[in-house]
């Protein structure tokens, strides 16, 4: 099935493997990837690209209209860390961009929007264990509010104007071919650099900082996946609980260890703390698995194998 799919933000952690994986499911000329800047070489040589300003509708607009966009991936965001530095530059960038793609669906230039949204919409009183799908949330950072906002105005774009936007909170993701910038659980892919470069690491997040986390491909298989589900399927339309597997620092040092045995760990909290300690342990994502069949494939045990295989080169 041949579709015109854009990305924005498709030289980043995620919008690197979306685009590759998008890429060999649709066919490399049906993909337009965008970004604010280049990307490695191996995705810019893999199919068409464009400069793209994520804030700037007109600029958007064009590129939709010149490819006939259908789809479009807004994966653009600051981050959670570099949105606490950068409090307006974060609120502008991830609300206006989501509200581009909004306003194009709305007025009938694409047919279907990916926005991803995060277990950062949760707060401190939110249930820490098994977060249910539906909870209070009160997020406490820059990243969760914009993130909260940004779910509220997809369900009601949903409701009031019948945009088809689809989307997933996704967990701390771990990946080894791009790497991620400015995030809170970016210590779980750090850890495998450092682990492999210099037998040890140390971890901005203490010891006992449980959070949820997920392997890359999965990641990918749940956004492709919520994309091609049926619309009638999806009851939730702010976005989805997802989940994996969740662990503390101490854990995915065990497991690094059962590799390279003389791997050592050492703790040095920093601001990024108190950002952890305000996001669940754990969520529930039966909502996910009941409406459009989503189930995890890696633990982390198996992440921490292809992390090191692929990262050893
Ligand atoms: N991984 C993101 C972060 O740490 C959460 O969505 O900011």
């Amino acid at each position: 099935m041949q579709k015109s799919i854009l990305i924005i933000g498709a030289c980043g952690q995620i919008g690197t493997e979306l685009t590759i994986a998008l890429r060999e499911k649709y066919g490399a000329e049906s993909v337009i990837a965008s970004d604010i800047r280049e990307g490695s070489e191996s995705l810019m040589s893999s199919g068409p690209f464009e400069l793209l300003d994520a804030t700037n509708y007109e600029a958007i607009e064009d590129v939709v209209m010149h490819y006939e966009i259908e789809e479009v991936y807004l994966m653009a965001a600051m981050l959670s860390a570099t949105a606490e530095k950068f409090p307006m530059r974060a609120w502008n960038l991830n609300m206006n961009s989501l509200f581009n793609v909004l306003n194009l669906a709305k007025e009938k230039k694409v047919a279907k929007i990916f926005w991803p949204s995060s277990i950062a919409v949760f707060g401190p009183n939110t249930p820490k264990d098994n977060t249910p799908q539906h909870t209070l949330m009160e997020p406490s950072t820059v990243y969760g509010i914009s993130k909260q906002s940004g779910e509220r105005w997809c369900e009601y774009y949903f409701k009031k104007f019948g945009v088809d936007v689809r989307s997933v909170r996704y967990p701390g993701l771990i990946s080894w071919k791009t790497l991620p910038g400015g995030g809170t659980t970016d210590y779980a892919v750090e850890i495998y650099h450092k682990a492999l470069e210099e037998k040890n690491y140390t971890c901005f997040l203490t010891k006992g900082t449980k959070l949820p986390m997920m392997f890359m491909d999965d990641a990918i298989r749940a956004t492709i996946s919520i994309m091609d589900a049926d619309g009638d399927t999806l009851k939730i339309r702010s976005s989805y609980n997802l989940a994996a597997m969740s662990f503390a620092p101490e854990e995915i040092a065990k497991s690094i260890k059962a590799h390279i045995p003389d791997f050592e760990m050492s703790y040095e909290p920093d601001f990024r703390q108190a950002i952890a300690d305000s996001w669940p342990s754990s969520v529930n994502d039966s909502k996910a698995t009941e409406d459009w069949d989503w189930k995890p494939e890696f633990n982390l045990e198996k992440t921490t194998k292809k992390m090191l295989e692929n990262l050893k080169g």
